[in-house]
């Protein structure tokens, strides 16, 4: 699988054990950084053009990492075609991608160690988009929200 993968210093700690096992797994990496740990660097820089490749299906599946999860989160889900979720347990991180069709999995670098991370990054990556009619039909409703018509 062709992964996109961004953080910013608060999940820099993840970045080096995430990548060698991605790595060892057989998948290959878009990196957009950071590339290496500033204490003042801003998420949105790293997360938005993770998010627009994502979109644009240049990778399959994004994971994004700040200190909590919830900026990046944010920011993934502002870019239209991106359906972006913060997820600390296993269930969602399946569940996200078959009913959902959830790509791109967003963790916080504070709040989950290195083993939990991976156990979730993999059920993530294992997972497929069921793509039933209820499952399409409801995301129809949420795609349809990307509209400008939609904003009033
Ligand atoms: C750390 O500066 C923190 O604010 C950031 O990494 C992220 O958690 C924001 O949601």
């Amino acid at each position: 699988m062709h992964i996109g993968f961004a953080t910013d210093h608060g999940g820099y700690v993840l970045k080096e054990p995430i990548l060698k096992a991605l790595h060892e797994s057989g998948h290959t990496v878009n990196d957009f950084g950071a590339y290496e740990l500033d204490p003042g660097d801003d998420y949105p820089d790293f997360v938005i053009p993770l998010a627009k490749v994502v979109a644009s299906r240049q990778v399959d599946r994004g994971i994004a990492i700040c200190g909590s999860g919830v900026g990046a989160n944010f920011a993934a889900n502002k870019i239209p075609g991106v359906r972006s979720a913060l997820i600390h347990e296993s269930f969602s991180a399946h569940q996200g991608v078959e009913d959902d069709d959830m790509n791109l999995l967003c963790l916080g670098g504070r709040v989950v160690g290195v083993a939990l991370a991976l156990e979730i990054i993999q059920i993530y990556l294992d997972a497929h988009y069921l793509r039933t009619e209820r499952f399409e039909r409801r995301l129809a409703k949420v795609a349809a929200l990307e509209s400008k018509e939609s904003i009033t």
